[in-house]
């Protein structure tokens, strides 16, 4: 029996429109590789372009095909010249919508250095850099409670009020801690941690936050907890990656953490991310629609196709379906091993050691990555 999912698929802006094509080619390679195992594709435009064009973010129906689908597969929004009557750039909104309106709680980040790329911090190899940020993804300076005073036509004001609750935190907290036990443990000494990333010195909501940690962490008594203030993450990050399993923190913080955490895996282009929630997901790779690179061909693939891999995970985990671990496995393995080839990468990845080596184009990444799926044996 072929197992059929129903993907809601957003290229969106951008080089998003570059990348999802090679996530989703990578995808029908794993499903082809393990059997038993297919997509239908349901494209949803949106995005900048689409506002330019249409007047609206995105279909009257998007919000419900995304409901409606297995899961949901985004490229990047944003585009210039394309802004809302409030300011906000067109398609923003759609992303916010979807983390909010499906209650996908918990924005998983994961920081993995591969064997052939270089690192950008001098020193660190691959397997010094394996951690994952679990950023709180509903509620923090993203609530939609915010606001500005005009007095006599002139903005006075402006307000962003930061809201944490007992349930927001919690159940993210509850994640990190159940995400850390499915892991091996830190990168330096294997020891299973949750690292919890506040402001606790100065911020209530941040002491809130901690101590709902220390309360979810009791459950996990053979997870070691492990406490650091956000200013001072900025530079242990960087310093001692090694010493990180998983990371808990609020939203905004998790948001900076994780654009800083991609200078340790070669760089944003290689980032993938997953909103999970409790019913739906969606799965997304950290960078931008990048209007500067878009067009060219020259866009790194590799944050969506992994993106596309922890779909599969996830996937795999809620419909208890061994054919999309495979898959998932398949994907990381194929990434891994044309990485540690050392050959066919986009331009980003061509420095330090691979300075010499002739930058491919995001569809001959994608290809190799493929080709390199339908040749193993599962
Ligand atoms: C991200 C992005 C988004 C965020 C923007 C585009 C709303 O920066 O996914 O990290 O701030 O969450
Ligand atoms: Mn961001």
């Amino acid at each position: 029996m072929v197992k059929k999912y129903r993907i809601a698929v957003l290229p969106g802006d951008g080089v998003g429109r570059e990348v999802i094509p090679e996530a989703l080619k990578v995808l029908d390679s794993a499903a082809e590789a393990v059997g038993g195992l297919d997509f239908d594709y349901v494209e949803v435009p949106c995005g900048g372009k689409y506002y330019l064009k249409t007047g609206l973010e995105w279909p009257d129906d998007g919000f419900e095909t995304c409901r409606g689908a297995d899961a949901i597969l985004f490229g990047a929004v944003g585009w210039p010249k394309a802004v809302l009557p409030s300011g906000q750039l067109a398609g923003i909104g759609i992303l916010l919508d979807l983390r909010f309106g499906l209650d996908l709680y918990a924005n998983v980040r994961p920081a993995k250095l591969y064997d052939g790329v270089e690192c950008f911090v001098k020193g660190k190899e691959a397997g010094d850099v394996d951690f994952v940020i679990v950023r709180e993804n509903t509620e923090g300076l993203y609530a939609p409670i915010k606001g500005s005073l005009e007095r006599g036509g002139k903005r006075e004001v402006a307000v962003d009020v930061r809201v944490l609750t007992r349930k927001g935190c919690e159940r993210v907290i509850d994640y990190a801690f159940r995400l850390c036990l499915s892991r091996r443990g830190a990168a330096v000494d294997g020891k299973r941690r949750v690292t919890c990333v506040d402001k606790s010195n100065v911020l209530e909501g941040c002491r809130f936050f901690r101590k709902v940690f220390d309360e979810v962490a009791e459950k996990y008594g053979s997870v070691e907890k492990d406490y650091v203030y956000v200013d001072a993450m900025t530079q242990w990050m960087i310093r001692t990656p090694e010493r990180y399993d998983v990371i808990v923190t609020t939203n905004m913080f998790g948001d900076i953490l994780s654009d800083l955490s991609s200078v340790l895996i070669g760089g944003m282009g290689m980032a993938p991310s997953g909103n999970v929630g409790d019913e739906h997901a969606m799965f997304e790779p950290v960078h931008g629609s990048a209007p500067d690179i878009a067009g060219r061909e020259v866009a790194n693939p590799i944050g969506a196709i992994l993106s596309a891999k922890m779909m599969l995970e996830w996937l795999a985990q809620k419909h208890k379906d061994e054919a999309c671990r495979k898959a998932a496995e398949a994907i990381e393995r194929g990434v891994a091993d044309v990485l540690a080839d050392g050959k066919i990468r986009t331009q980003d990845l061509c420095y330090g050691r691979y300075a010499d080596v002739k930058p491919s184009k995001t569809s001959a990444v994608g290809d190799a990555i493929a080709q390199r799926i339908r040749k193993m044996e599962n």
